[in-house]
């Protein structure tokens, strides 16, 4: 059976970082309340670099850790909610830098799950026997659009990328996913609203602000832990694996009291989940694959493993993958 396998994970992420304190100094918190309600402690975040800077340098990191050729890429997808631009892609942004010359190139975007949902539809080009191999990257520059004068946001989230170089395997691979979406509770997470403005009609009153992350932070939380934990459940029931056998579990580094009702409600140790979030905040579609490479950098992953990555954000959207690796 085709399967798609993860040859090689890369993470570029800024070199600034800041740290709770820093942001007691702009908004009214603590670094208490921050580590207690959601274990971040720091976060990175953008001197200049645009998303499409780390995108390419995860990229390239790809093409390096996988001994490929730029020439040899066949497809790459990119997953933002950041991009430098409407138009170009990031994605074709990355092709050019690269010298992915014969690559298909484009973006999708399903918020934090981005990165799951990008890894799925390269699964199925591969597995469908349209391409051989894909370079797919969570990016993000999350400090363009929060708002720096809302504490309920801007301590939560930070600037990154990551991905995988991926192709087609006849053994170790995707086993198994699922992906979800709930748009009737779209609102519940929203940012980067643009308005209707033209010649002929007025901007839209009161929309500026829509610009910015805003979130019903309890209500997502809700979401999260309930579709975390189905998928999770559905996912492992359909590939007939128990949780004993899984060796980690990538989840998206938004809370880590939501990892622990993940863990608990599925009676899996908690240990087993890998979490960074403490060093470098929410980076949305980049997360996963951010903690994916820490993880595969710090030899914690051998071949034959089974791990899960699962992703839940804006849409809202989730998805969940069992990969033996
Ligand atoms: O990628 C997907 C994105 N998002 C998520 O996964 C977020 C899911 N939700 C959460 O992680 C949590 O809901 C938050 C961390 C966002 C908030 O935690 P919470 O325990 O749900 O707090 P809350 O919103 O109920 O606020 C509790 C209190 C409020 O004060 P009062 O009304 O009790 O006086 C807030 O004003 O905490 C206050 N508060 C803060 N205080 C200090 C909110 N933000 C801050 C802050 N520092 N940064």
């Amino acid at each position: 059976m085709i399967t798609t396998r993860i040859i090689a994970t890369g993470a570029c992420v800024p070199e600034q970082i800041i740290t709770n304190d820093d942001l007691a100094k702009i908004v009214d918190t603590s670094d208490e309340w921050i580590t207690q309600r959601t274990g971040i402690k720091e976060r990175r975040i953008s001197s200049g670099e645009n998303t499409s800077d780390l995108a390419i340098g995860t990229a390239r990191q790809l093409l390096e850790k996988a001994e490929v050729s730029a020439e040899s890429i066949d497809l790459i997808i990119a997953a933002s909610v950041t991009p430098d631009y409407t138009t170009p892609s990031l994605a074709c942004m990355i092709q050019k830098e690269i010298g992915a010359v014969n690559a298909v190139a484009f973006d999708i975007t399903a918020a934090c799950s981005g990165f799951m949902y990008a890894l799925s539809v390269a699964d199925k080009y591969i597995r469908s026997g349209v391409y051989d191999n894909a370079i797919v990257i969570g990016a993000e520059t999350l400090s363009k659009i929060v708002n720096w004068e809302d504490r309920s946001t801007c301590v939560l989230f930070g600037d990154g990328s990551g991905g995988a170089y991926v192709e087609k395997s006849e053994d170790c691979g995707i086993i198994q996913e699922e992906l979800g979406s709930k748009g009737e509770i779209y609102d519940i997470l929203t940012g980067g609203y643009t308005p209707c403005s033209n010649a002929f009609n007025d901007v839209e009153s009161g929309v500026d602000s829509m610009w910015y992350v805003s979130m019903n932070g309890r209500e997502v939380f809700r979401f999260a832990t309930k579709s975390v934990v189905t998928s999770i459940r559905n996912v492992l029931e359909k590939a007939g694996v128990s949780a004993d056998e899984l060796k980690y579990i990538v989840p998206h580094q938004a809370n880590s009291r939501i990892v622990e009702i993940v863990s608990n409600k599925l009676k899996i140790p908690f240990d087993k989940f890998y979490m960074n979030m403490d060093r470098f905040g929410n980076t949305s579609s980049a997360s996963v694959p951010i903690a994916l490479n820490e993880l595969n950098e710090k030899g914690l992953i051998e071949r034959g493993d089974k791990i899960l990555l699962t992703g839940f954000g804006g849409g809202m959207t989730w998805g969940t993958m069992l990969i033996t690796w």
